[in-house]
């Protein structure tokens, strides 16, 4: 067993599992943080027994300011961090003055002030180890998202963070990514009440991806010194599309669409 360390947060379900499995496998021990307890302790519990990794819990909602300034010091009084992966979030479903303002600012502190301060706390020890940091944004990062107004945006923040400080740190050996996922199979959208069994389609061009595969991926993608990683073909695709055709392209298509998110 190595005495390499990874911290990930929202590690109770979905992509940051996945990577919580991955990266005990390659021996890594663990921090991993979330809200619901019974499940992180049977997922530590798993990863102990499975890969001999040292998994410790550490729990907290990260838009609450003092939970979140707990993890900081956390992390701050490492001796050592090989990898950070901020990967808890979440979308609300609404128009801008459709939610509450404490719900939009709670979406804020999650996505924005967690990944950044987080980011900020681990530096040092990621520069030292010349390890990984993974941001995990969304192919929403480069679409408006009106019928989840902050999620788009909040993810555009995500990417072009990681991406500057991924470049800004590139020669002093940090690997830093952003991670791009399009539908990708999780908790994630039935936390929004919708049907997972009928939501996700296994073929066309909004066709879903497993957790596993993301992270996967996201792997190659960092051997390959990337700053940025989509899984599959679909986003791939939409992606290249967005990218390089007349935005006005982009928004006539989504203004037509029901619903610019393609979720209920
Ligand atoms: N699934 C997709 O289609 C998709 C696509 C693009 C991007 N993403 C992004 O991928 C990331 C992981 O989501 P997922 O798809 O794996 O969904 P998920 O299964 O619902 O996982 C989300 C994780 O974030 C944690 N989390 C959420 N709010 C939190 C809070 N306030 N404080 C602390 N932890 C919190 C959850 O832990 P607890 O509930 O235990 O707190 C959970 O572990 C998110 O950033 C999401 O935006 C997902």
């Amino acid at each position: 067993m190595s005495d390499r360390l990874a911290l990930i947060t929202g590690a109770t379900s979905g992509i940051g599992a996945a990577y919580a499995d991955a990266f005990a496998r390659q021996g890594y021990n663990l921090i991993l943080t979330g809200r619901r307890e019974k499940e992180l302790k049977q997922l530590a519990e798993r990863l102990s027994q499975a890969y001999a990794a040292e998994v410790t819990l550490k729990l907290g909602d990260l838009s609450d300011p003092d939970d979140l300034q707990a993890l900081t010091d956390t992390i701050t009084q490492l001796p050592a961090l090989d990898a950070l992966v901020n990967n808890a979030g979440y979308a609300e479903d609404g128009r801008l003055g459709d939610i509450e303002w404490p719900k939009h600012q709670a979406l804020l502190d999650v996505h924005v002030t967690a990944t950044t301060k987080l980011t900020h706390a681990a530096l040092p020890n990621l520069l030292k180890a010349k390890g990984i940091l993974i941001n995990v944004a969304s192919v929403a990062s480069w679409l408006p998202t009106a019928d989840s107004v902050l999620y788009g945006p909040t993810k555009a923040y995500v990417r072009s963070f990681t991406e500057s400080v991924g470049l800004a740190y590139r020669h002093d050996g940090l690997k830093a990514l952003a991670l791009c996922p399009g539908f990708t199979i999780t908790d994630f959208h039935s936390r929004m009440g919708i049907d997972p069994d009928t939501f996700y389609k296994d073929k066309g061009f909004t066709r879903a991806w497993t957790a596993e595969q993301v992270v996967a991926q996201s792997f190659k993608d960092i051997d390959k010194g990337r700053l940025n990683s989509v899984q599959g073909w679909n986003y791939k695709l939409l992606v290249f599309l967005v990218r390089h055709l007349p935005v006005t392209w982009m928004f006539a298509a989504l203004g037509r669409s029901k619903s610019a998110r393609f979720t209920k």
